[in-house]
Protein backbone atom coordinates (compact mmCIF):
# COMPACT_ATOMS: atom_id res chain seq x y z
CA UNK A 1 0.00 0.00 0.00
CA UNK A 2 1.41 3.28 -1.11
CA UNK A 3 0.77 6.45 1.11
CA UNK A 4 0.10 9.47 -0.81
CA UNK A 5 2.41 12.60 -1.06
CA UNK A 6 1.46 16.03 -1.75
CA UNK A 7 4.26 18.36 -2.19
CA UNK A 8 4.81 21.73 -2.11
CA UNK A 9 7.41 23.11 -4.40
CA UNK A 10 7.55 26.80 -3.84
CA UNK A 11 10.18 27.73 -6.35
CA UNK A 12 11.82 31.05 -5.48
CA UNK A 13 9.15 32.62 -3.82
CA UNK A 14 8.72 33.77 -0.21
CA UNK A 15 10.95 35.66 1.70
CA UNK A 16 12.07 34.01 5.54
CA UNK A 17 9.00 36.32 6.80
CA UNK A 18 6.65 35.16 4.23
CA UNK A 19 7.44 31.92 4.61
CA UNK A 20 7.22 31.89 8.24
CA UNK A 21 3.76 33.23 7.49
CA UNK A 22 2.55 30.84 5.21
CA UNK A 23 3.87 28.00 7.32
CA UNK A 24 1.95 29.14 10.85
CA UNK A 25 -0.86 29.73 9.03
CA UNK A 26 -1.51 26.23 7.32
CA UNK A 27 -0.08 24.13 9.99
CA UNK A 28 -2.70 23.44 12.40
CA UNK A 29 -5.28 22.18 10.11
CA UNK A 30 -2.27 20.05 8.10
CA UNK A 31 -1.73 18.58 11.40
CA UNK A 32 -5.26 17.54 11.52
CA UNK A 33 -4.94 15.79 8.78
CA UNK A 34 -3.79 12.20 7.91
CA UNK A 35 -3.09 9.23 5.39
CA UNK A 36 -0.97 11.47 3.45
CA UNK A 37 2.18 12.56 3.52
CA UNK A 38 2.84 16.23 3.70
CA UNK A 39 5.82 18.31 1.98
CA UNK A 40 6.67 21.94 1.93
CA UNK A 41 9.83 22.77 0.14
CA UNK A 42 10.65 26.49 0.53
CA UNK A 43 13.80 27.78 -0.33
CA UNK A 44 17.29 27.16 1.21
CA UNK A 45 16.99 30.34 3.45
CA UNK A 46 14.16 29.60 5.52
CA UNK A 47 14.68 26.03 5.73
CA UNK A 48 15.63 26.93 9.58
CA UNK A 49 13.60 29.10 10.52
CA UNK A 50 10.73 26.36 8.61
CA UNK A 51 12.09 23.66 10.76
CA UNK A 52 11.82 25.16 14.12
CA UNK A 53 8.20 25.89 13.54
CA UNK A 54 7.28 22.33 12.10
CA UNK A 55 9.19 20.97 15.55
CA UNK A 56 6.50 18.31 17.12
CA UNK A 57 4.62 18.45 13.25
CA UNK A 58 3.39 15.53 10.95
CA UNK A 59 4.72 18.16 8.38
CA UNK A 60 7.75 17.34 6.01
CA UNK A 61 10.66 19.57 4.96
CA UNK A 62 12.43 19.17 1.82
CA UNK A 63 14.78 21.30 0.03
CA UNK A 64 14.85 22.11 -3.64
CA UNK A 65 17.91 21.17 -4.67
CA UNK A 66 21.24 20.28 -3.79
CA UNK A 67 25.23 19.63 -4.68
CA UNK A 68 26.33 16.07 -4.95
CA UNK A 69 29.87 16.67 -3.20
CA UNK A 70 29.42 16.89 0.61
CA UNK A 71 31.92 19.76 1.20
CA UNK A 72 34.46 21.98 -0.61
CA UNK A 73 35.14 24.93 -2.74
CA UNK A 74 31.94 25.26 -5.36
CA UNK A 75 31.28 29.26 -4.41
CA UNK A 76 27.21 28.83 -3.48
CA UNK A 77 26.19 25.42 -3.39
CA UNK A 78 24.75 23.95 -0.79
CA UNK A 79 26.11 20.31 0.14
CA UNK A 80 23.34 16.95 1.46
CA UNK A 81 24.87 17.48 4.93
CA UNK A 82 23.90 20.65 5.40
CA UNK A 83 20.43 20.00 4.55
CA UNK A 84 19.98 16.80 6.02
CA UNK A 85 20.55 18.87 9.29
CA UNK A 86 17.45 20.86 8.18
CA UNK A 87 15.12 18.80 6.53
CA UNK A 88 13.90 15.00 5.42
CA UNK A 89 13.29 15.35 1.20
CA UNK A 90 14.83 16.94 -1.62
CA UNK A 91 13.71 18.00 -4.88
CA UNK A 92 15.90 16.82 -7.72
CA UNK A 93 16.18 17.46 -11.43
CA UNK A 94 13.12 19.92 -11.61
CA UNK A 95 12.75 20.87 -15.16
CA UNK A 96 13.88 24.31 -14.14
CA UNK A 97 16.75 22.84 -13.27
CA UNK A 98 17.72 21.18 -16.29
CA UNK A 99 16.20 23.98 -18.15
CA UNK A 100 18.21 26.47 -16.78
CA UNK A 101 21.01 25.48 -15.09
CA UNK A 102 22.21 22.96 -17.45
CA UNK A 103 21.28 19.95 -15.15
CA UNK A 104 21.30 16.52 -16.52
CA UNK A 105 20.74 12.97 -16.82
CA UNK A 106 23.92 12.45 -15.10
CA UNK A 107 24.28 15.49 -12.63
CA UNK A 108 20.36 14.34 -11.13
CA UNK A 109 22.02 10.39 -11.06
CA UNK A 110 24.87 12.21 -8.78
CA UNK A 111 22.42 14.06 -6.47
CA UNK A 112 20.54 11.27 -5.88
CA UNK A 113 23.31 9.38 -4.79
CA UNK A 114 24.24 12.17 -3.13
CA UNK A 115 21.23 12.63 -0.90
CA UNK A 116 20.57 9.28 -0.16
CA UNK A 117 23.91 8.92 0.73
CA UNK A 118 22.92 11.40 3.35
CA UNK A 119 19.78 9.81 4.35
CA UNK A 120 17.69 12.59 2.58
CA UNK A 121 15.05 10.92 0.60
CA UNK A 122 14.68 12.19 -2.86
CA UNK A 123 12.21 13.42 -4.85
CA UNK A 124 13.35 12.65 -8.69
CA UNK A 125 11.85 14.72 -11.08
CA UNK A 126 11.37 13.29 -15.26
CA UNK A 127 9.21 14.85 -17.90
CA UNK A 128 9.20 15.28 -21.44
CA UNK A 129 9.30 19.04 -23.29
CA UNK A 130 6.10 19.82 -25.59
CA UNK A 131 7.70 19.63 -28.56
CA UNK A 132 8.90 15.75 -27.02
CA UNK A 133 5.42 15.13 -26.64
CA UNK A 134 4.79 16.33 -30.10
CA UNK A 135 6.95 14.05 -31.43
CA UNK A 136 5.45 11.19 -29.77
CA UNK A 137 8.85 11.02 -28.08
CA UNK A 138 7.43 10.91 -24.43
CA UNK A 139 8.67 7.01 -23.46
CA UNK A 140 11.97 7.35 -24.67
CA UNK A 141 12.41 10.83 -22.92
CA UNK A 142 11.64 9.20 -19.77
CA UNK A 143 13.00 5.55 -20.44
CA UNK A 144 16.38 8.07 -20.52
CA UNK A 145 15.60 10.31 -17.35
CA UNK A 146 14.87 6.59 -15.04
CA UNK A 147 18.11 4.69 -16.90
CA UNK A 148 20.29 5.17 -14.05
CA UNK A 149 22.25 1.68 -13.39
CA UNK A 150 21.73 2.26 -9.16
CA UNK A 151 17.68 2.77 -9.53
CA UNK A 152 16.97 -0.47 -7.92
CA UNK A 153 18.83 0.59 -4.51
CA UNK A 154 17.31 4.31 -5.04
CA UNK A 155 13.83 2.60 -4.95
CA UNK A 156 14.40 0.19 -1.91
CA UNK A 157 15.78 3.37 -0.51
CA UNK A 158 12.47 5.30 -0.45
CA UNK A 159 13.08 7.83 -3.54
CA UNK A 160 10.20 9.26 -5.07
CA UNK A 161 8.87 9.98 -8.61
CA UNK A 162 7.48 12.88 -9.82
CA UNK A 163 6.31 12.98 -13.58
CA UNK A 164 5.87 16.28 -14.64
CA UNK A 165 5.51 17.46 -18.27
CA UNK A 166 7.09 20.43 -18.50
CA UNK A 167 4.36 21.52 -20.76
CA UNK A 168 2.24 21.46 -17.93
CA UNK A 169 4.07 23.44 -15.56
CA UNK A 170 3.17 26.88 -14.40
CA UNK A 171 1.30 27.05 -17.92
CA UNK A 172 -2.73 26.16 -16.06
CA UNK A 173 -2.80 23.87 -18.91
CA UNK A 174 -2.29 20.59 -16.76
CA UNK A 175 -2.22 17.08 -18.34
CA UNK A 176 -6.01 14.94 -17.85
CA UNK A 177 -6.01 12.41 -15.43
CA UNK A 178 -6.31 9.36 -17.95
CA UNK A 179 -3.34 11.10 -19.34
CA UNK A 180 -0.97 11.31 -16.41
CA UNK A 181 -2.18 7.91 -15.54
CA UNK A 182 -1.09 6.33 -18.54
CA UNK A 183 2.26 7.94 -18.23
CA UNK A 184 2.85 6.83 -14.99
CA UNK A 185 1.28 3.31 -15.70
CA UNK A 186 4.12 3.50 -18.67
CA UNK A 187 6.85 4.64 -15.55
CA UNK A 188 5.88 1.46 -13.47
CA UNK A 189 6.48 -0.88 -15.95
CA UNK A 190 9.05 0.27 -17.33
CA UNK A 191 10.40 0.06 -13.21
CA UNK A 192 8.91 -3.52 -13.33
CA UNK A 193 11.29 -4.48 -16.44
CA UNK A 194 13.83 -2.60 -14.88
CA UNK A 195 13.79 -3.83 -10.86
CA UNK A 196 10.84 -6.56 -10.55
CA UNK A 197 7.25 -6.26 -9.87
CA UNK A 198 7.42 -6.05 -6.16
CA UNK A 199 10.03 -2.65 -6.26
CA UNK A 200 7.74 -0.88 -8.88
CA UNK A 201 4.62 -1.89 -6.97
CA UNK A 202 6.05 0.08 -4.03
CA UNK A 203 7.82 3.16 -5.69
CA UNK A 204 5.67 6.61 -5.26
CA UNK A 205 4.76 8.12 -8.46
CA UNK A 206 3.30 11.75 -8.21
CA UNK A 207 1.96 13.85 -11.12
CA UNK A 208 2.82 17.66 -11.11
CA UNK A 209 2.40 20.63 -13.62
CA UNK A 210 -1.15 22.94 -12.86
CA UNK A 211 -2.18 21.17 -9.72
CA UNK A 212 -4.96 22.56 -7.98
CA UNK A 213 -8.09 22.28 -5.78
CA UNK A 214 -9.83 22.23 -8.39
CA UNK A 215 -8.30 19.73 -10.47
CA UNK A 216 -6.65 16.77 -7.46
CA UNK A 217 -9.18 14.70 -7.89
CA UNK A 218 -9.10 13.88 -11.13
CA UNK A 219 -5.56 12.80 -10.07
CA UNK A 220 -5.54 11.23 -6.90
CA UNK A 221 -8.49 9.35 -8.25
CA UNK A 222 -6.48 7.81 -10.68
CA UNK A 223 -4.69 3.83 -9.84
CA UNK A 224 -1.32 4.51 -10.66
CA UNK A 225 -1.09 8.40 -9.35
CA UNK A 226 0.48 8.49 -5.51
CA UNK A 227 -0.16 12.33 -4.76
CA UNK A 228 1.04 15.65 -6.24
CA UNK A 229 4.48 18.27 -6.78
CA UNK A 230 2.40 21.28 -6.41
CA UNK A 231 4.03 24.56 -7.86
CA UNK A 232 1.84 27.95 -7.44
CA UNK A 233 -0.97 26.61 -5.29
CA UNK A 234 1.05 25.57 -2.42
CA UNK A 235 1.65 29.27 -1.99
CA UNK A 236 -1.76 29.28 -1.15
CA UNK A 237 -2.58 28.29 2.09
CA UNK A 238 -6.27 27.43 1.37
CA UNK A 239 -5.82 25.81 -1.91
CA UNK A 240 -2.56 23.49 -0.15
CA UNK A 241 -4.73 22.46 2.65
CA UNK A 242 -7.97 21.85 0.25
CA UNK A 243 -5.63 19.29 -2.03
CA UNK A 244 -4.59 18.03 1.04
CA UNK A 245 -7.72 17.41 2.57
CA UNK A 246 -9.21 16.16 -0.91
CA UNK A 247 -6.32 13.26 -1.03
CA UNK A 248 -6.49 11.89 2.28
CA UNK A 249 -10.64 11.17 2.03
CA UNK A 250 -10.04 9.66 -1.77
CA UNK A 251 -7.25 7.45 -0.77
CA UNK A 252 -8.76 6.54 2.62
CA UNK A 253 -11.96 5.41 -0.30
CA UNK A 254 -10.03 2.98 -2.45
P1 LIG B 1 2.87 24.46 -11.10
O1 LIG B 1 1.99 23.69 -10.14
O2 LIG B 1 3.00 25.90 -10.74
O3 LIG B 1 2.48 24.21 -12.52
O4 LIG B 1 4.34 23.86 -10.93
C1 LIG B 1 4.53 22.50 -10.97
C2 LIG B 1 5.90 22.19 -10.54
O5 LIG B 1 6.84 22.49 -11.24
C3 LIG B 1 6.09 21.55 -9.24
O6 LIG B 1 7.40 21.14 -9.07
Amino acid sequence: MRIPMIAGNWKMNTTSAEAVALVKEMRPELDQIDNVDKVICPPFVSLAAVKELLKGSSIKLGAQNLYFEEKGAYTGEISPLMLAELCQLVIIGHSERRQYFNETVETADKKVKAALKAGLKPILCVGETLKENEAGKTEEVLTRQLSSPSARSYYLSGLTLAYEPIWAIGTGRAASGEQANQTIGFIRRHITRQCGREIAQSVRILYGGSVTAANIAEFINQPEIDGALVGGASLKANEFLSIVKQTSSFKRGK
